[in-house]
């Protein structure tokens, strides 16, 4: 019998005895856990790719394209719901969008993002409502805004095993006490106090830790200066791993173009020339012809 208490490589290898790899049986765990992302492979893994996901189609395809972490993000209330800003997003939604993504999700590690109001009112709020993202969205990992101030969230809840992501820097959902998304750290004092919230999220026991909106001199040094992985979004090139919105990237999001976003696709026109297609063939009578009915 092999030892269970395997080092994180050896998952890699695909020799674990509790799931073994499709090619050595198909029990009901014959489902392949080579190459699975877990919270402490990530000490290790440079660079660490990782984007947002909000239902199955698309996390599946982000999942087979072998992206490191898939962040369900409260940005599902602004680039899938059209709201203002994340706000507004709420815990019932933020487990409907977290069970469709883990239902799909077998190599990487799925992050649920806690909604304004799901952690700041007290330590046990935060402890039932990050459990949920758990037991009822199938996450592996939560994701909280903020650095020291909510130092003691996430202390509390990796001392109950729910690893926790951080999040640094610009974060919506301080949109009102930022006036705006604005580059945050910018002067000596914010940029110390940054430094000093990646310290203390870092001591608290957060396995990673996102970077948003920060000047990229400051993303360096806060990399240079933790231990745990930084990811960045709008924080330049010398972070551990990058995150983006997925709308973004694929060209979905049509009011909000930072230069930060690389577009890597077109879906608006894609889609757009698709619908239209299908419009003018229905006008023309193309569509359905008697191949596409049944007898
Ligand atoms: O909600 C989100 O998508 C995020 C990313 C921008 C990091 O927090």
């Amino acid at each position: 019998m092999n030892d269970p208490y395997m080092k994180d490589t050896d998952f890699m290898k695909g020799d674990d005895p509790f799931f073994p790899t499709a090619e050595s049986g198909d029990g009901p765990f014959a489902v392949s856990r080579e190459g699975k992302v877990t919270t402490t492979l990530l000490q290790q893994k440079r660079p660490i790719s990782a984007l947002t996901a909000y239902d199955y189609p698309f996390a599946k395809i982000i999942d087979e394209a072998g992206i490191d972490i898939i962040l369900v993000g409260d940005s599902v209330g602004v680039v899938v719901a059209g709201e203002e800003n994340t706000l507004p997003v709420t815990m019932d939604q933020m487990i409907y969008h977290t069970r469709m993504v883990s239902r799909a999700v077998k190599r990487a590690l799925v992050v649920g993002d806690m909604p304004f109001l799901s952690y700041q009112p007290s330590v046990e709020e935060t402890i039932r409502n990050a459990g949920r993202f758990l037991k009822e969205g199938g996450a592996e990992a939560v994701k909280l805004e903020g650095g020291a101030a909510i130092a003691d969230r996430i202390l509390a809840l990796t001392k109950y095993d729910i690893p926790v992501m951080a999040h640094i820097g610009l974060t919506p959902q301080s949109i009102h006490r930022m006036g705006g998304y604005k580059v945050q750290g910018r002067s000596a004092r914010q940029a110390q106090g940054l430094l000093n919230d990646a310290k203390e999220v870092e001591s608290a026991g957060a396995f990673a830790v996102i970077l948003e909106g920060i000047p990229i001199g400051l993303a360096q040094e806060i990399t240079e200066t933790v231990s745990i992985p930084t990811i960045g979004i709008g924080a330049g090139p010398y972070c551990d791993g990058q995150i983006l919105v997925l709308h973004d990237l694929l060209g979905l999001s049509s009011s909000f173009h930072p230069k930060f976003v690389r577009c890597y696709a077109d879906l608006t026109a894609i889609t757009a020339e698709a619908v239209r297609h299908f419009q003018s063939d229905i006008c023309a009578g193309k569509f359905p012809t008697p191949e596409e009915g049944y007898e």
